[in-house]
Formats: structure tokens, sequence, C-alpha cells
């Protein structure tokens, strides 16, 4: 058991002073965990895409609704690509791994931003996925692109405007695309005020924090992600775990933030070994809040 006091990071540095040694950046997207409410998710988005319905996925901020989706949808990024460009081996492969447009809405939306980026998207991914399967545009018609995208997914769809709604629920109706609404929960309760819209939806899934015996098998690689390690062997180790799983509830965002503050925490104090006490001081940096 340590005895010393954990030192705490001091105040951030000054505005334009650049990061310190103990500043401890994680720009780059830790690896995708295959977790059950990814599998659960797939099974639903796939059945959205199959009968072409409307579904809402509502869950709590940090959950990993985004990552999710993403993954699932795999959609390739056709910034420079023209509806009919020729398509490379390395965007083909891409083209033909992508199983739905991923499409977020920005803060401020009105039907025709909507049709501007998510409907050049259907179109583009589309024509994209015929050439990739047939070779050649031969036969290309719009008609024949729209229907070769199923399934749309919008995440941060509680931005969404009434009108921006309606448009999207046109928008699935005359392309004949499967969508996906994801937000916070609530989203399912604000979309049955729109009689038509909501008559629509097939579907509602929840997006629920890991199970604590799932995080328990997930935490290990996770933590190594960000240089942490619990020794199964060790006590303080053990404890430090159970601390982790209890103050985060299957959070993965907040797991992220801990264990970040945890290696800024436990290079300040240059150690290696984790206990409770990091995690206490860890926990102590972060705003946790009743939404996480
Ligand atoms: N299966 C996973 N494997 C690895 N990292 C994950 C996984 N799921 C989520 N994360 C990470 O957890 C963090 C939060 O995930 P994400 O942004 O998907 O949450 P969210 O539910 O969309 O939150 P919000 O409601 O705030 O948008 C991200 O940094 C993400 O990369
Ligand atoms: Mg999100």
């Amino acid at each position: 058991m340590a005895t010393k006091r954990v030192r705490l990071p001091g105040p951030p540095p000054s505005a334009g002073s650049g990061s310190t040694l103990l500043t401890i950046e994680f720009p780059v997207e830790q690896p995708f965990l295959p977790t059950r409410e990814h599998a659960r998710f797939v099974e639903f988005a796939e059945a959205c895409a199959h009968y072409r319905y409307i579904g809402v996925c509502h869950g709590r901020p940090g959950v990993g609704k985004t990552r999710s989706a993403r993954e699932f949808a795999k959609f390739p990024d056709l910034t420079g690509y023209g509806a009919m460009d020729p398509i490379g081996p390395a965007l083909a492969h891409q083209i033909a791994q992508c199983r739905a447009v991923f499409y977020t809405v920005a803060i401020s939306n009105t039907p025709k931003s909507i049709d501007l980026l998510l409907g050049n998207g259907v179109l583009k991914i589309g024509f994209a996925r015929m050439t990739v399967a047939t070779g050649s545009y031969e036969g290309a018609t719009y008609e024949k692109a729209r229907l070769a995208c199923p399934l749309v997914i919008v995440d941060e769809a509680d931005r969404l405007t009434i009108k921006s709604l309606e448009h999207l629920r046109d928008m699935a109706d005359r392309h004949g695309f499967g969508l996906i609404l994801m937000g916070m929960p609530g989203l399912e309760k604000r979309l049955a005020r729109y009689a038509q819209l909501y008559s629509r939806i097939g579907f509602v899934h929840e997006f629920k924090p890991l199970t604590e015996t799932e995080m328990r098998l997930l935490l290990a690689t996770h933590a190594a992600d960000f240089a942490i390690t619990f020794d199964p062997t060790d006590l303080d180790a053990i404890e430090a775990q159970a601390a982790v799983i209890r103050i985060t509830r299957g959070n993965f965002r907040l797991m992220e933030r801990i264990f970040a503050q945890m290696r800024r925490i436990m290079t300040l104090n240059h150690v290696e070994a984790v206990n409770t006490e990091i995690v206490q001081a860890a926990r102590d940096c972060l705003v946790i809040g009743s939404g996480n």
C-alpha cells in the first residue's frame, strides 16, 4: 500500500505556453474494442437496413454510440470523389466494406444543408457501390444509385430542427433507405410528437453502458492503450481496478478520461504501479456529472 501522499497535477499551463512534459495527450484514437453492446447495435442496424425502417438509437453520453456506428458503417471519405469518377483499388475496397452512410448533424441545420451534405453522400456512395459491384458505370442511373444505399445513420439527431426531421423522413421515403436516428435518451419521446415520422419507426434501441463483467474483461486491454497495467497478482492493482469499474460505471468516455488522468498522475509521482489512491486522485481531477 502506498504511504506517500499522491501529488496532483498543478494548474494548467498558461495560454500559449504549449504542452508541458506532464501534459499527456492522446490525439490518436484508441483501437476499437468489440463489445456486446456493439454486437447488439450491429443486429439493430442490419434490421433497419433490411426492412428499410426508421430506427432510433439512444444512449447516455460517452457509452460509445458514435464509435460503434462508425465502426459498423465504415463510411469512406468521399470528399475528393465525384459520382462516375474512376475508382482506384484502395477506395474500391473501402466502398465494398461500407454498410451505411454516416452523417453527423451540424448544430445549425436546414433541409438545404442536409440535402447538400447527406443527399450528395447517398448518391455518391450509391454510384460508387454500383460501379464497384459491376465494374462499370454502364446502366447506372440516379434511381438505381439511390436504391444502392441501404442505410443512413444520422448522429447527433437531437440537433435536428422540426423542418430538418420532416425533410429526413421525406428523403427516407423517396430514396427508400433505412434510417437510424442516434442521440441522447429522450430522443424517442421527442420524436413521438411528429406523427408521420413516428408511425414509420420500426425499432427503438437503447445503447447501454458496459456491464461490470464485460468491463473486467476489457479493462486490461483498454488500460494498456493508455500505458496502464493492472497486475492481476497484485492486491493494490486489483483494488484499483475495482475502483475504476465503480467510478466509470461502464462508460467508455469516463474510462478514457480517468486513464488519461491516472497516467498523468503516475508520471508526476514517478510511479508505475497503480493503486486506489491514484484512481481516487484521478477521479478528483474529473468532472463527473449525473448524465455520465
Ligand atoms: N468499442 C469501443 N472501443 C474503443 N473505444 C471506444 C469504444 N466505444 C467508445 N469508445 C471511445 O469512447 C469515447 C466515447 O465514445 P462515443 O463518442 O462513441 O460516445 P457517444 O455515446 O457517442 O457519446 P455522445 O452521446 O456524447 O456523443 C470515444 O473516445 C470512443 O473512441
Ligand atoms: Mg456521439
